[in-house]
């Protein structure tokens, strides 16, 4: 599995930083359709736990940090958000539980399609079937 990190455009000055997304020149085809955040999070509270079979995300920690583990069935990787201008891309079909949240964490995440709920596969063994039956 080769996770992708999208760098993001920081734009300092002595007034602070501010971070501007409109398209992603790194993934030309993503286009933003859903914009939601997490936060209120709580250290031993991990969410995620399912996978999409046609959505693909990219997560950014705008504030504070968390971990997120992505499973596409054959690896299981763990990453590091802690980053306001930097991006991991959640692709369709990959496991993704975040988790360790900070008090302050800011999870925010852009999505290339709006909310589905027949979109989620939220059950583990169900999801190694499918990537299993994509590629046997
Ligand atoms: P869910 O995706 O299960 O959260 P997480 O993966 O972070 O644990 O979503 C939690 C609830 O919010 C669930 O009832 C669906 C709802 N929801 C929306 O209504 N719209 C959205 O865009 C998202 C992401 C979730």
């Amino acid at each position: 599995m080769i996770a992708k990190y999208i760098d993001l455009n920081e734009i300092k000055s002595d007034k602070g930083s501010l971070v501007a997304i409109e398209n992603i020149s790194d993934m030309p085809n993503f286009e933003i359709k859903r914009v939601y955040y997490i936060y209120n999070t709580s250290k031993n509270e991990p969410r995620g736990f399912h996978a999409h079979k046609d959505l693909t995300q990219i997560a950014i920690c705008i504030n504070g940090s968390c971990n997120i583990l992505l499973d596409d069935g054959k690896t299981k990787r763990t990453f590091k958000l802690n980053k306001p201008n930097k991006g991991l891309v959640l692709d369709k079909m990959v496991w993704h539980e975040m988790s360790d949240f900070s008090d302050d964490c800011v999870f925010l995440v852009l999505a290339d399609n709006i909310y589905d709920e027949s979109d989620y596969i939220r059950d583990y063994d169900d999801f190694i079937e499918r990537v299993h039956n994509a590629s046997p």
